[in-house]
């Protein structure tokens, strides 16, 4: 059995329960083992009064000695940095969806963890859903990539495509997309652009090896965009979307986050609401591009199990022995396209 500490009982944290419970024989069969969910921190266990009897608001109680992965979805820097490192040293595996602990402090957590053998996992932190950061880290590591352009804010393009395809107004796209659980426990680091600049810095150091600081991107929000702004684009066939690019220029790296006129029937211009689309170029693959799900409750917990996943299945050996069990093959074969 592996046992799970879920730090966070809010959007993502109870979204990796609900699909840890969904899909638990899935996983089971799959892996060979029970994923257990030990205990839940939350900050008012009165606000989940009946929720769950797994509920705590100690967090020694998650990070604990019986657990072995503990999972931060709780967000911002204080204390979730504190927590973390301290699970690392206890030799613990960490997985979190937090962009802003892992833009700030990702290289210090990945040299802790290495230090401590275990993993620090952040799938969630970029993309919402989108496998992106593991791809970045392995099955793309062969190339010399040269540019990344993506949209990276669910919110900011929730927001956008309401403006634009419903001539909603800001203020209730932003209320809406709150509503949805995209947007962030304060919203303006989505509407201003940071959100973004921290996951593009977060991409950015892993593509070109090398540290990009998020404080350093120039970044624009979509604050300032209204209707006038939306009409001249659409008389331009052009939809506005927040666009985080960075690319090699001499020996630097160039990186900022603005709002752009994109066409409408692009590459970019066909990504809507929630959905984030990730474009690389590499010397061996060309350009590539990955699209899906940036935000949300089911999307963003489907990258945090997988990091679960990812972790047993390298630590096989550790949690017991890995029997997959394969379902009857099917003898016969229905025709599909009948
Ligand atoms: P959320 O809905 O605000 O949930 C945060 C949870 O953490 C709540 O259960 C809260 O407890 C708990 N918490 C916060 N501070 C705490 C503290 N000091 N002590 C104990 N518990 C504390 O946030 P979320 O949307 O799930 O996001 C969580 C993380 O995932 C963030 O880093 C976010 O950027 C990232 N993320 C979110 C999404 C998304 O679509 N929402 C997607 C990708 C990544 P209470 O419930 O008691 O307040
Ligand atoms: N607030 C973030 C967004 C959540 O809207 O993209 C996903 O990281």
């Amino acid at each position: 059995m592996v046992s799970i500490g879920v730090l966070g009982y809010g959007v993502v944290g109870s979204g990796v329960v609900d699909l840890l419970q969904k899909n638990g024989d899935k996983l089971r069969q799959k892996l060979g083992v029970d994923l257990n969910v030990f205990k839940i921190l939350v900050k008012n266990l009165d606000k989940h009064k009946g929720r769950s009897p797994l509920l705590t608001n100690k967090a020694e109680d998650v990070i604990h000695e019986k657990v072995d992965i503990v999972i931060e979805v709780m967000g911002g820097i204080d204390p979730a940095y504190a927590y973390v490192k301290k699970a690392l040293v206890m030799k613990k595996h960490v997985i979190t969806a937090n962009k802003d602990l892992v833009a700030a402090h990702g290289e210090e957590l990945m040299a802790l963890a290495r230090e401590n053998q275990v993993c620090f996992a952040y799938e969630a932190s970029v993309g919402g859903g989108i496998p992106i950061i593991r791809p970045m880290t392995d099955s793309l590591a062969a190339n010399d990539i040269s540019q990344i352009a993506a949209i990276l804010n669910g919110t900011t393009n929730y927001i956008l495509t309401k403006m634009y395809k419903e001539n909603m107004d800001y203020k209730a796209a932003l209320q809406e997309a709150q509503r949805l659980g995209f947007a962030e426990s304060n919203p303006e680091s989505d509407v201003m652009g940071y959100d973004a600049a921290r996951k593009l810095s977060i991409l950015s150091t892993l593509a070109y090896d090398q540290k990009i600081d998020w404080k350093e991107i120039d970044v624009e929000g979509i604050t300032h965009i209204d209707a006038q702004d939306i009409k001249y684009a659409k008389k331009l066939g052009c939809v506005i979307k927040l666009l985080a690019i960075s690319k090699k220029k001499g020996d630097g790296i160039f990186a900022a986050v603005r709002p752009v006129m994109v066409s409408e029937k692009g590459p970019f211009g066909q990504i809507d609401n929630e959905f984030n689309g990730i474009m690389f170029q590499g010397d061996a693959i060309g350009e590539m591009m990955f699209i899906g799900k940036g935000a949300g409750k089911l999307p963003t917990a489907s990258a945090v199990v997988g990091d679960i996943v990812h972790i047993v299945q390298n630590h096989k050996g550790k949690y017991g022995k890995v029997i997959v069990e394969r379902k009857q093959p099917c003898h016969k074969w229905e025709n599909p396209f009948q």
